[in-house]
């Protein structure tokens, strides 16, 4: 087990990644010991997993939820919202998120809200989930046709999680999470010097370097938001390619990821800032290089640079 040591406007609390799954339930049996717990579950992992969790798991604490970004939404807080009023949830209880970036953005943001906050723990599922959207407190919901529009900052007491989860996962979403994981190359010279010499594209990773890279991603994440827990200046880098990212998902429909829209996007912005003369073309082609080594859908080059531009227009980002 690797423990990493996460900073929060609340302290510090404990990240987790377990070798195993039973690892991750003996955890969260140990919080259920003393304490009232509901499950806020993606739809995908609870079928795939149902056997191994089904002893936690019952009608009254387990609400699942469809992860796709249409249910990222008010409707989806509502109804989570009276599962939980149905079933005597408190403050005190724990809310227990188990799935990726979509359940988690929309279960920690109902439990930052529900009777202005309950108790909250993470257990991400997703490359992207373990090394991004599970660390850094950002919660939230699409708002019409805005992405993330609505949340709140709010940590969870645990993250724990097991690398094991990423082999039921589908190689696109995979190929998502490594978007977030070049984009920390991107910010850490050492690291980017690691993926460089490491990567080759191949999203079948040994163990081992899994381990490396979700640990590694997640201290870099964590010590940017750190420096600047309400997005001010410092987290902005932690946008790297997101305009453009952002911009190739909604023009795409939400059909690309978001990870994959990420890996697009920071090629765009690689380019951009060789144009504006702020990267060297020395350093532009080392980037593309790896960048390049993760091929995304080829469709995207299809989309129109208008569309593109019009839709980066529209990104609430600085
Ligand atoms: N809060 C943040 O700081 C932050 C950061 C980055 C991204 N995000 C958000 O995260 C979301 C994307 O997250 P994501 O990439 O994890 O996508 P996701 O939550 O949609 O999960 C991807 C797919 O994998 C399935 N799945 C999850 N775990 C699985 C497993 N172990 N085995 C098999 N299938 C599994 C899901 O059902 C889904 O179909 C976006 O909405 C994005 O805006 C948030």
């Amino acid at each position: 087990m690797r423990n990493i040591t996460i900073e929060s406007n609340n302290g510090s609390f404990n990240y987790s990644l377990i070798s195993s799954i039973e690892g991750v339930i003996g955890k969260i049996e140990g919080i259920l010991n003393s304490h009232s717990c509901f499950y806020i579950v993606d739809s995908n992992v609870h079928k795939i997993y149902h056997n191994q969790f089904k002893h936690l798991f019952n009608q009254k604490n387990c609400f699942v939820l469809n992860a796709t970004e249409e249910y990222k939404s008010f409707d989806s807080i509502y109804r989570i919202y009276d599962f939980l009023l149905e079933n005597n949830a408190d403050r005190s209880s724990y809310i227990i998120v188990i799935g990726g970036g979509i359940t988690g953005d929309t279960g920690s943001f109902a439990a930052s809200s529900f009777m202005r906050g309950t108790r909250l723990i993470h257990v991400p599922t997703t490359l992207l989930a373990m090394v991004d959207s599970s660390i850094g407190g950002k919660t939230g919901v699409n708002y019409k046709k805005y992405k993330n529009f609505i949340g709140s900052f709010y940590e969870p007491e645990q993250v724990i999680t097991s690398s094991k989860f990423l082999s039921t996962l589908k190689q696109e979403d995979v190929l998502s999470g490594m978007g977030e994981v070049l984009k920390y190359a991107l910010i850490d010279s050492n690291f980017f010097d690691y993926c460089f010499s490491w990567l080759d594209g191949s999203l079948d990773l040994p163990e081992d370097d899994l381990l490396y890279l979700i640990g590694k991603s997640a201290q870099i994440k964590n010590d940017v938001v750190t420096q600047d827990k309400k997005d001010l200046k410092m987290r902005h880098s932690l946008n790297l390619g997101h305009t453009f990212g952002h911009a190739i998902e909604s023009v795409s429909g939400f059909s690309v990821k978001h990870g994959i829209g990420v890996i697009a996007g920071m090629r765009g912005a690689t380019y951009l800032a060789n144009k504006m003369g702020i990267m060297e073309d020395k350093v532009m082609e080392k980037v593309l290089d790896l960048l390049g080594r993760y091929k995304v859908d080829e469709k995207i080059n299809t989309y129109s640079t208008d569309s593109i531009y019009l839709a980066m227009q529209g990104d609430k980002r600085e």
